[in-house]
C-alpha cells in the first residue's frame, strides 16, 4: 500500500520525464502552506538551474501535463516555480477507505527484512538502575517494536550486567559479612539451595564495597582476585554468584514488566564467557593482541582520529575479562546464534567511546560488517539542577520508586480533572498505571533521543499539550464515542471526504507511513510520537468541526464514524510502538 506522497512522487516524476527533465526531480513533499495546497514539488527550480532555463516556464510545462489527471482538484504554479498540488475529494476518500481497510493502517514494510538484535536496558546485578537504564529501556523497547513492525526479525536482549568487577566486590563483601558460608572458603559443596543474601542485602553491600575499594587497595585486590576466580570457575563463587543473579533478575523483571518492557532474551555478560578463551586465541592468531603491562589489548586508534581512542582491554593483568571483552565475545555469540545483519546498542551517549572501541575491534577481527554495529546513544534525564536525575536524598533513582511516584501523581491528576469517578477501583488503578507509564514514556520519546531533558512530573502528567496523558485522553474519548454509536445502533460505513477537516484528517492518517519510515531510518521514535500528537490534534479539530453522532445524514455519520475508528486504531498502533497502552475508560 502506497502513501499519497510516494504515489504523487511517481506521478510527478513521470511528468518530469515526459517533459524531458530528470525524473528524480519530481520528488513531492507535504506542502509548506497547507492553506494553499496538500503537497508540493520544487523540482522545476533545480531543473531550470541545470538547464539554464526559466523555472516558471518549466514548471508551467509540468503543470500542463499534470492538470488533466482526475486525482487532482488543482495543480498550480506558485512563486518562482513551485508546483502546488491539491488532491480531489475522491482521491482522499479512496485513500481514507484504503487505510481503514488495511490491517497495517497505512503503514508499509521495509523492502528487505533483516535479522536485528536490539541490546537495551542493560541493568546490572545488585547495582540499582539509574536514569540511563530507564532511558535505554524506553527507547530500546520502542525501537524493537518499530523494527519488528517494519518486518525485521528482532531479538531484544537485556544484556544483563552479571560478570564484571562488581561480582568480585559482592563476593568479598558477602564473605566478610557471613564468615560461616563454608562453601565459599573451601569451594566444595553442598551449595545453598536458597540464596544466603536478599536483594536488599546486595543493594546495601554494593555501594559500601564499591566505595571501600576506591581507597582500600588490599580490599580492591581481594575483589579483583575474586572476580578472576569466579570467572575461572571456582565452584563456591559460582554458586554464590548464581544466587546474586537470581535475586536481582527476579526483582528487575518485575520492574520492567510494570513498564511494559519485555526482553526476548535475558542474556548476561556471563553468557559470553564460554566463548572468551577461543576468542582470545583467535585474536592472538590474527595478530591483533598486544601485551601491555601484563594486560592484553587490541589497539583500535586510527590515523585521522580527532581524539586518541584508547586500546580495548581484552584480558586484565589478573587474567579477567573486562566490560569490552564480554561485549566482543557477545558479538561472536550473537553471530553464532542469530547471524544478525545489525546489532543496535541502545546505551547512554557517555559510553560512546566504549562502543567505538568494541566495534573497531570486532571489525578488525572480522566479527561484524562495517555497518553491522550501531551505538544508539542518548542524552540524560536531568534533575532541576541540570545534572542526571537523582532522588531527593541524592541517591540514584529506583525504577520502582519512579513508577510509584508517577502513579501517585496520575491518581491525583485524574481526580483533579474529574476523571475516573465512574470506574471501579481496579479499573481506576489500571487507568492510573497506564497514565503514569504513558507520561514517563512520552516525555522521554517526545524529544530526539540525543537531547537531554528535565524530569518534571507535573508537566509530563498534564492532560494538555504534548504529553502521554493528553494522547490517552484523546484515544479514550474516541473509544467512548464509538461505544455510544454502538449503543445507538450506528454503524461505520464508506468514507466520503467533503469537509476541510475531513481532508486534513485523511492527510494526517496518510502521513503515518512516512513518519514510520523516517523513524526507522533515523532510529528516532520521537517521529512516531510527533505523528501521534499531530493525529490527535487533527482529530480534535475534526471532531469540533464535523458532528458525528448528530451528523446531518446517515451517510456522513457512517463516514465520520469510520474516520473516528481508523484514527483510534492508528493512534493505538503508534502508541503501541512507543510502548504505551491506552485504557478503555478514564
Ligand atoms: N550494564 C551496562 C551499564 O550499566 C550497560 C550494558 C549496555 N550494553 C552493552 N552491550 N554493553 O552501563
Amino acid at each position: 500500500m502506497t502513501d499519497l506522497k510516494s504515489r504523487l512522487t511517481t506521478v510527478v516524476s513521470d511528468a518530469f520525464a515526459q517533459a524531458g527533465l530528470p525524473a528524480e526531480l519530481g520528488r513531492v513533499t507535504a506542502s509548506d502552506r497547507p492553506d494553499l495546497a496538500d503537497f508540493q514539488c520544487n523540482g522545476a527550480l533545480a531543473a531550470a538551474k541545470a538547464a539554464k532555463a526559466n523555472p516558471r516556464a518549466l514548471a508551467e510545462e509540468i503543470v500542463a501535463i499534470l492538470k488533466p489527471d482526475p486525482m487532482f482538484a488543482a495543480v498550480e504554479l506558485a512563486g518562482p516555480g513551485f508546483i502546488n498540488l491539491v488532491l480531489s475529494d475522491a482521491t482522499l476518500s479512496l485513500r481514507a477507505n484504503a487505510i481503514a481497510e488495511d490491517p497495517r493502517l497505512g503503514a508499509g514494510l521495509e523492502p528487505a527484512p533483516r535479522r536485528v538484535v536490539v541490546d537495551y536496558g542493560g541493568p546490572n546485578v545488585a547495582k540499582p538502575m539509574h536514569v540511563g537504564h530507564l532511558r535505554a529501556s524506553i527507547i530500546g523497547e520502542s525501537l524493537k517494536r518499530l523494527f519488528r513492525f517494519r518486518g525485521d526479525e528482532v531479538w531484544g536482549d537485556a544484556h544483563f550486567g552479571d560478570w564484571g568487577f562488581q561480582m568480585g566486590l559482592l563476593i568479598v563483601a558477602v564473605g566478610d559479612e557471613q564468615p560461616d558460608l563454608d562453601f565459599l572458603a573451601d569451594g566444595d559443596g553442598p551449595f545453598p539451595s536458597e540464596s544466603p543474601v536478599s536483594l536488599a542485602d546486595l543493594e546495601r553491600l554494593y555501594p559500601l564495597a564499591a566505595a571501600r575499594a576506591k581507597t582500600d587497595l588490599e580490599y580492591r585486590d581481594r575483589a579483583r582476585k575474586a572476580t578472576a576466580e569466579l570467572q575461572g570457575g571456582r565452584p563456591g563463587y559460582r554458586a554464590l554468584w548464581r544466587c546474586f543473579v537470581e535475586v536481582s533478575r527476579t526483582a528487575l523483571e518485575r520492574e520492567f514488566s510494570a513498564l511494559d518492557i519485555e526482553f526476548d532474551l535475558w542474556n548476561g555478560e556471563s553468557d559470553a564467557d564460554p566463548l572468551i578463551a577461543g576468542m582470545v586465541a583467535e585474536l592472538e592468531a590474527k595478530g591483533l593482541l598486544e601485551l601491555d603491562q601484563g594486560a592484553r589489548i587490541v589497539r583500535v586508534a586510527k590515523d585521522g582520529d580527532k581524539r586518541e581512542l584508547p586500546p580495548l582491554l581484552v584480558v586484565s593483568s589478573e587474567g579477567s575479562a573486562m566490560y569490552g571483552t564480554t561485549d566482543l565475545a557477545t558479538i561472536v555469540d550473537r553471530r553464532n546464534r542469530f547471524d544478525p545483519e545489525l546489532i543496535l546498542y541502545v546505551v547512554d551517549q557517555r559510553q560512546a567511546d566504549h562502543f567505538e572501541q568494541v566495534f573497531r575491534a570486532a571489525r578488525l577481527a572480522g566479527y561484524a560488517a562495517e555497518d553491522g554495529l550501531e551505538h544508539i546513544g542518548f542524552g540524560t534525564m536531568n534533575g532541576p539542577d541540570g545534572k542526571p536525575f537523582k532522588t531527593r536524598e541524592g541517591g540514584v533513582l529506583k525504577l520502582h520508586d519512579l513508577i510509584e511516584m508517577a502513579k501517585d501523581k496520575a491518581r491525583e491528576r485524574l481526580k483533579d480533572a474529574g476523571l475516573g469517578a465512574e470506574l471501579t477501583e481496579q479499573d481506576f488503578e489500571d487507568t492510573a498505571h497506564k497514565v503514569a507509564v504513558a507520561a514517563l514514556k512520552f516525555a522521554d520519546l517526545g524529544n530526539f533521543r540525543g537531547t537531554s531533558y528535565v524530569f518534571d512530573l507535573d508537566r509530563f502528567m498534564s492532560f494538555e499539550g504534548k504529553t502521554g496523558p493528553y494522547l490517552l485522553y484523546q484515544a479514550v474519548r474516541i473509544k467512548s464515542l464509538l461505544r455510544k454509536a454502538d449503543v445507538e445502533g450506528h454503524a461505520a460505513g464508506e468514507v466520503v471526504v467533503v469537509e476541510p477537516a475531513e481532508r486534513d484528517l485523511t492527510l494526517a492518517l496518510d502521513a503515518y507511513e512516512a513518519a514510520l519510515a523516517e523513524a526507522y531510518a533515523r532510529r528516532a521514535p520521537n517521529l512516531i510520537a510527533e505523528h501521534a500528537y499531530r493525529l490527535a490534534q487533527t482529530f480534535s479539530k475534526f471532531y469540533a468541526a464535523c458532528p458525528i453522532l448528530v451528523a446531518a445524514d446517515a451517510k456522513s455519520r457512517a463516514s465520520r464514524l469510520r474516520l473516528a475508528k481508523v484514527t483510534l486504531d492508528q493512534l493505538d498502533s503508534a502508541l503501541r510502538l512507543l510502548g504505551i497502552e491506552t485504557p478503555e475508560r478514564m
